[in-house]
This record gives structure tokens, sequence and C-alpha cells, in this order.
């Protein structure tokens, strides 16, 4: 029987100024003062990490580059590092919708897709739906049809809901259930979506 091998020390020479070394980059990221924002800590960490590179995302029509490892998520590069946080984080398995945004004006779940994968590709978010102050007319809908309670799925769910007028998937309110069933929602504001994106979609041509 082969004698047990021991793992090799965390700090070769056994000095306490080497554990220092090591430990103090990770502790000083962890304690760091709560006025340092979320993405600068993000960006202080992306530079201790291995894999870390510039990922170049054109959200909304702007151009944005962020540091950040490969198997970082679309819903986390926009909630995260761009700070655009109306795309909701539910479940993040790919099973309420609460993501949902379009990339090339298909609609994925951001919270499935790489934020890597998506480079030189146009994304849109809630976020930069209406036109300054002039709602969407998917926005303008739910409102006016009070699509919404707690409001927590209804980004995803209007994002959805463009792409699946746009699609040519809302015919009939059977339509509408049939091709907005990956978006769900907590309060059963079902029969309220639906009425709106039937009348979003005269707007919309
Ligand atoms: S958060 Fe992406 S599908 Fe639920
Ligand atoms: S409005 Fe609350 S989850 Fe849909």
């Amino acid at each position: 029987m082969s004698a047990p091998t021991t793992p090799a020390p965390l700090n070769p020479d056994g000095s306490r100024r080497t554990f220092m070394k090591q430990a103090g980059g990770f502790l000083g990221l962890a304690l760091a003062p709560p006025f340092i924002s979320q993405a600068e800590r993000l960006t202080a960490l992306s530079k201790k990490v291995e894999g870390v590179s510039t990922i170049s995302l054109k959200v909304n029509g702007a151009v944005r580059a962020i540091r950040a490892e490969p198997r970082v998520t679309l819903l986390d590069a926009l909630r995260e590092y761009l700070d655009l946080t109306g795309s909701k984080k539910g479940c993040d398995h790919g099973q309420c919708g609460a993501c949902t945004v379009l990339v090339d004006g298909k609609r994925v779940n951001s919270c499935l897709t790489l934020a890597v994968m998506t480079q030189g590709k146009e994304i849109t978010t809630i976020e930069g739906l209406a036109k300054g102050e002039e709602l969407h007319p998917m926005q303008a809908a739910f409102l006016k049809h009070d699509g919404f309670q707690c409001g927590y799925c209804t980004p995803g769910q209007i994002m959805s809901a463009v792409a699946c007028v746009q699609e040519g998937h809302a015919g009939s309110a059977d339509e509408v259930r049939e091709w907005m069933s990956g978006n769900l929602c907590r309060c059963s504001a079902y029969p309220n979506i639906t009425a709106a994106i039937l009348e979003a979609k005269t707007q919309m041509g």
C-alpha cells in the first residue's frame, strides 16, 4: 500500500509573511468598505482570476465593454457589470422567463446564455424599449390592462411579448397563451397579459 501523500502547503516557506501576502488579496476584497461599488469589486476581483477577458456587448444600441470570465451569463453581465437591472433573475435555470431579453430580435433566456456568445449581436433589454418618454406599445398596453401585480415577471413578459408579436404568434388568445408559456407569473396576471398583447399587436403593425 502506498504511503498517503501530504498536500502542498499554502505557504511553502511556512512564513507568516508569505501567508499574509497570499491571503491578503482576497481578504482585502472580502473586507472592502461598503463605499466600493459592486462593479468596482467585480473589476478588482477579475484582475485576480485567470481567464478574464474583455467582452464587448452592444446593448440597447450602445457598445459596452466588461472584463469578465467566459462563464459569466448575459443576465449577470447586464445586471452586475452594466447596472441594467430591469431583466430579473427568477430561477436562474431557464424555467421562469423573468430574464428574457432579445438578441438579434429573438427572445432568449439570458440566464442560460453566456455573455461572450452575444458579442457582435444586438441585445435589447427592457431599458431599451421605450423611445425617451414614449413607451413602447407593449409597455403601454400592459399598463392599460393591468398586466402585472408585483411586477417581478413583467420585464421578461414584455420582452417576450414583443417577440411573440413580431414572430407572428399572437393571432388569438390561445396562440398567445401557447407562445407565452415560457414566461411564468406567480401573481397569475395571465388574462390581463394576454389582453395587453392582443391590443399591442394592433398598434405594432
Ligand atoms: S431567471 Fe432565466 S428563466 Fe428564470
Ligand atoms: S406580476 Fe407578480 S409574478 Fe407576475
